[in-house]
């Protein structure tokens, strides 16, 4: 029975991730500050230590005698990072160097592998869809910027200090869990819990942007898959669908599955939003042995049974 340490495992997809650890046996120590997860969200039998990861005394102190880490916590909203630069850089990249420096093997034990959250905001505004993971990395946010130098930092970590990575791009990973309420959450839990309420849909921009969403099953299939192929080499993988799905397009097909027609308001473009991001599942389907991916009805059907 391994114990493994989930940062931001009290978040959307740390606590789908930890519930599965917990579920095929395993030990599970999470690292949360709890400021966008709750402890409502902790698994049962998970043992929880608050701190904040970008400190490297409470980050040295979670990862003692643990066999591999999942390093999730970070602040997801792209828009959020657009507002608060330099704080949200302290999360989302030196907290990984935190992380990665604590894997380092120390006093007779071995590095500790380690499977990280990157993103599809590392290749900024592609000139093709669907986008394989040798496509140039041109981050356009201050988020997109920061996981791309995760993965720079990871490359780092393998081929100076012997740490064993394994980055994953998700591209929109929604679920269950989701915050709804929060502005920063993700678009379906938003526009889910907004039809629920009989409440209009915000559309920034024209709506035809494209994004490809990813059921959190899959998210964390992937990093159960991950973990054990995590090596010096740092190897990163998308983590998608393969299928785009225009703003427009999922706003109607939240109609569909709640039963109402949505009501849009269209609102201004967001800074350094992205205006088509749609992946390859070749090389993560082949390397991760992954299954097909749930398909979104059915993943929207879960969402809104859960609000
Ligand atoms: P989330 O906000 O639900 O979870 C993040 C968790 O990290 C929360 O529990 C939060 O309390 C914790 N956290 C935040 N700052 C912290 C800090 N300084 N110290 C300790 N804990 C802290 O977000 P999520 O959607 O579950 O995202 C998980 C990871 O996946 C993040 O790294 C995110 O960037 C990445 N990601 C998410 C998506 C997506 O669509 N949701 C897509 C690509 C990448
Ligand atoms: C999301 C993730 C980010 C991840 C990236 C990978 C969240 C909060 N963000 O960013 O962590 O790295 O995918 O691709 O999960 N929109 C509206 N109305 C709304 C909310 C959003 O029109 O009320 C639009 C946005 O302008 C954007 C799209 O919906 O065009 C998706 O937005 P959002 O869910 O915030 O995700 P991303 O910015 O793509």
């Amino acid at each position: 029975m391994a114990l493994l340490l989930v940062t931001g495992g009290c978040g959307f997809i740390g606590s789908h991730l930890t519930a599965a650890l917990l579920a095929r046996g395993d030990r599970v120590r999470v690292l949360d500050d709890l400021s966008t997860g709750s402890r409502a969200n902790l698994a049962p039998g998970a043992t929880l230590v608050v701190g904040k990861v970008e400190d490297p005394e409470t980050v040295r102190a979670a990862m003692e005698g643990v066999d591999g880490c999942f390093h999730l916590a970070a602040i997801a909203s792209v828009a959020r990072c657009t507002e608060a630069w330099l704080e949200t850089h302290r999360v989302n990249l030196s907290a990984t160097i935190a992380v990665l420096d604590a894997a380092r093997a120390a006093f007779g034990r071995a590095a500790i592998p380690v499977a990280y959250a990157s993103s599809a905001a590392i290749y900024g505004m592609p000139e093709f869809c669907p986008l394989d993971e040798d496509a140039p990395a041109r981050p356009l946010s201050a988020y997109g910027a920061d996981k791309l130098g995760c993965e720079l930092h990871a490359r780092v970590a393998g081929q100076v200090h012997g740490v064993p990575t394994i980055g994953l791009r998700f591209f929109n990973v929604y679920g269950p869990r989701q915050d709804p309420r929060s502005p920063y959450s993700g678009v379906i839990s938003i526009f889910c819990e907004r039809l629920n309420r009989g409440l209009p849909l915000a559309i920034h921009g024209d709506g035809r942007q494209t994004r490809d969403f990813v059921f959190v099953a899959d998210v964390v299939a992937a990093l159960l898959a991950a973990l054990p192929m995590a090596e010096t080499g740092a190897p990163v993988f998308n983590v998608c669908t393969g299928q785009p799905s225009s703003l427009l397009d999922l706003s109607a097909a939240i109609g569909r599955a709640c039963g109402q027609e949505p009501r849009l308001e269209h609102q201004p473009a967001r800074l350094g939003d992205i205006r088509h991001s749609v992946g390859s599942v070749l090389r993560a389907r082949q390397a991760l042995g992954l299954k097909p991916p749930v398909p979104l009805e059915e993943g929207l059907a879960a969402v809104i049974g859960w609000l």
